[in-house]
């Protein structure tokens, strides 16, 4: 496929991926506004808490959490599963949480041709935006998985692609203190750390990491308060400042590149089948 049809296939999604339904009444672009305040964590200790692969019922759980801790978060949701809880995901949104796209069904992207890649994010993007009001503006890979290809499709679509630093592993070990170990003990000012809001463990284990990471600290933040402005088809992940303690996680997308580093694109497929994210 020439460049020229990717890029008029991506104007035509782009173009779709208007919300046409459930606007509703509240005022979501006031929420939006609160949820991205500035905050400059160039001074401040920050810490981006990131929540995969919802929502669910467990989402609605962990809102009521991050509420009465007066935390915002970021949300990378699935379109499939944005279909079936289309409420939790509105609840998100009114939440004043950041949301992300995070597919439609989470499939490998570097396994997949262009226009598969392009109908697996837009599909998410629309779904995200007819039950929330507004489209996501950032993009992670699952699994981390990515290809300057991938990166820019995301970019054509507006939204830079967000990985992560800290992997808790929160698929793998369903106990909120395990969870809560992974989390506070590899913090570190500037990372934006991985969880799934889909496992009630890990919902269990937030009031503890929240609690923790502020006595260390910490101020929690959206991607986007973390960045400040973000460049559509950049990856992020840490700080540029930022002196990370290394990660060990075996296919964490963090592993093998330089502390806090911001790349831009190239990049290279970080493809794992044998992790969640
Ligand atoms: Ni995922």
């Amino acid at each position: 496929m020439t460049g020229a049809v990717v890029s008029a296939l991506v104007a035509g999604f782009a173009g779709g991926a208007a919300p046409t339904r459930a606007a509703g009444a509240i005022n979501l672009s006031a929420v939006h506004r609160a949820a991205v305040k500035p905050v400059d964590c160039r001074h401040l200790k920050c810490v981006a808490l990131t929540f995969d692969d919802g929502p669910n019922r467990s989402t609605a759980d962990l809102l009521k959490v991050l509420r009465r801790a007066h935390v915002r978060a970021t949300f990378f949701m699935l379109g499939i599963q944005v279909q079936q809880f289309p409420q939790v995901a509105r609840a998100v949104a009114r939440g004043g949480h950041e949301i992300g796209d995070h597919t439609w069904d989470h499939k490998d992207l570097t396994r997949m041709s262009p226009h598969d890649v392009k109908v697996e994010i837009a599909r998410a993007r629309t779904e995200i935006a007819h039950a929330t009001g507004r489209e996501p503006q950032l993009f992670r890979p699952p699994y981390g998985s990515t290809t300057p290809t991938v990166a820019r499709l995301a970019g054509a679509l507006g939204m830079p692609e967000v990985l992560w630093d800290v992997d808790t592993q929160d698929w793998l070990y369903r106990h909120p203190h395990d969870v809560q170990h992974n989390a506070v003990g590899a913090a570190f000012p500037g990372a934006i750390i991985l969880m799934h809001d889909i496992y009630p463990s890990t919902v269990a284990a937030v009031p503890a990491i929240i609690k923790q990471l502020r006595e260390r600290g910490y101020t929690l933040v959206t991607v986007s308060q973390l960045y400040g402005r973000m460049r559509p088809g950049v990856e992020y992940f840490g700080m540029p400042s930022a002196k990370p303690k290394p990660q060990p996680s075996v296919g964490s997308p963090a592993a093998g590149k330089g502390p806090g580093s911001k790349s831009p694109i190239p990049l290279r497929s970080r493809s794992s089948k044998s992790f969640r994210p």
